[in-house]
């Protein structure tokens, strides 16, 4: 089909017309379904049926810890040495603490703006901070900075990662930047996978901060989709190379591996910065969960069982992302009216409408019962400048429910589409009437 734009008026009201009544059928189906967060299936989390047992009666870690009692804020010998292996680090530049990442990074700016981040360095919140926030990206990450009152500064994502001429440029000239965001591997929510280059110029730029950090939030490390996964260069070891050691912080968790809010997170880091840490945590609590690190250790035991156990997560997952490419590029495709990402990895495909026409899709799925990420969430104080950037989460519906939302969201994105192009057309048609008047 050609492309909508080059559709004459009366074809597009036509189609326009011929769609409401598909949307005014779906509205009668009483939908009530949520695509807006990209949390594991049920299937996903039974994966991990075992893991609460498997400790059988025996609660000692292999130092003779007994995990039912207080202590060892840095996290089990044997968490810190599996967990390392899947981040490629040294077991004593990761900690393993807590039950989420988030958490993690929530803590960790805290005691920036308290403590600063070395102890030769001012605590951030003496002055007025600003952050580096590539976008789209993880709303969660920009809600931190809203809450920390930490200026964004939206930088482009591209297909190898953020736009490094921009983020060098800005680092090198001031001071107040202290941070930037980076989900390195399968992005939330674009797919990308940072490049070489980009890992390597992150590690290696110039920042005018001393104390300028970057926050790594590796949240989907492990998380292929396909059999041929993407690679992302170590960044920790770039940065020890490029003698700024203690640059990254690199955050992950089990989120999505074990259990949602119920796995463990980690923080790897120089080992400079990890005890730092593990000092200041101490204050907040005589240890971690231990009990549940003893558990993740002995259900998954080493790398390769994680990646075959992940495997299986993508099984589940790879059919739902499938049908929803499908469905785009049967409902969408050459219509010129939508692009959207193809990730090999992660939680997300990223789509672009026409300009100005993201909120009004969204808006329009949820009135027929069907919740979408909000429009603007993937850029910083939930402003999408151009309108256009929508977020789908695709592994959390069953298949037939995924089904509807995505044919219902393929009705709402024409219809605005084709709302917006006729918009166009009368306000350059009013706007040359102008003109012409004008000139007579
Ligand atoms: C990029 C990213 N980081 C962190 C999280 C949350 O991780 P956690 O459950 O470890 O707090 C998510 C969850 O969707 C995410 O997409």
């Amino acid at each position: 089909m050609a492309g909508f734009l080059t559709l004459d008026t009366a074809t597009l009201s036509s189609l326009h017309r011929k769609l409401l009544l598909e949307y005014e059928g779906f509205k009668k189906k009483n939908l009530k379904l949520d695509m807006s967060r990209g949390k594991p299936c049920p299937e996903q989390l039974d994966l991990t049926n075992g893991l609460l047992s498997s400790l059988d009666g025996n609660y000692l870690a292999e130092d003779g810890t007994d995990c039912r009692n207080y202590g060892g804020v840095e996290g089990l010998p044997e968490a810190r040495r599996l967990f390392a292996a899947c981040l490629g680090v040294q077991p004593e530049e990761i900690m393993v603490n807590g039950n989420s990442s988030l958490a993690l990074m929530h803590d960790l700016i805290a005691r920036a703006m308290l403590f600063g981040v070395d102890d030769q360095e001012r605590p951030w919140g003496e002055r007025p901070v600003k952050f580096l926030c590539p976008s789209p990206g993880y709303d969660r990450h920009f809600a931190l900075c809203e809450l920390f009152k930490i200026e964004m500064i939206p930088i482009p994502m591209q297909q190898d990662g953020p736009a490094m001429e921009e983020v060098e440029e800005l680092v090198a000239h001031d001071e107040s930047i202290k941070g930037i965001w980076c989900v390195p591997m399968y992005s939330n929510p674009t797919g990308v996978t940072y490049s070489d280059e980009v890992v390597t110029r992150l590690a290696t730029m110039k920042t005018k901060a001393s104390d300028f950090r970057i926050f790594w939030d590796n949240a989907y490390a492990l998380h292929h989709l396909t059999d041929q996964p993407d690679r992302l260069l170590n960044i920790l070891q770039a940065c020890k190379e490029a003698n700024n050691p203690d640059r990254v912080y690199i955050f992950s968790s089990t989120s999505k591996i074990s259990y949602a809010g119920a796995g463990v997170a980690m923080l790897a880091s120089s080992v400079k910065n990890i005890r730092r840490l593990a000092k200041l945590m101490s204050f907040q609590t005589i240890g971690p969960n231990k009990l549940n690190q003893l558990c993740h250790v002995r259900f998954f035991k080493d790398v390769a069982n994680i990646q075959a156990h992940m495997k299986k997560h993508a099984a589940l997952l790879r059919p739902k992302f499938d049908l929803v490419l499908e469905i785009l590029q049967t409902e969408l495709g050459n219509k010129n009216i939508a692009t959207w990402t193809k990730p090999n990895g992660g939680y997300f495909i990223s789509l672009n409408t026409l300009e100005g026409c993201a909120k009004k899709v969204v808006r329009l799925a949820a009135e027929a019962g069907v919740i979408f990420t909000k429009a603007g969430a993937t850029f910083p104080y939930g402003y999408d400048p151009r309108d256009q950037n929508i977020r789908i989460a695709p592994t959390y519906p069953p298949l037939h429910e995924l089904k509807l939302a995505m044919e219902l969201f393929t009705i709402c994105l024409q219809l605005a589409s084709i709302e917006k192009i006729l918009n166009d057309r009368t306000t350059q048609s009013v706007t040359l009437s102008t003109i012409k008047a004008k000139i007579v």
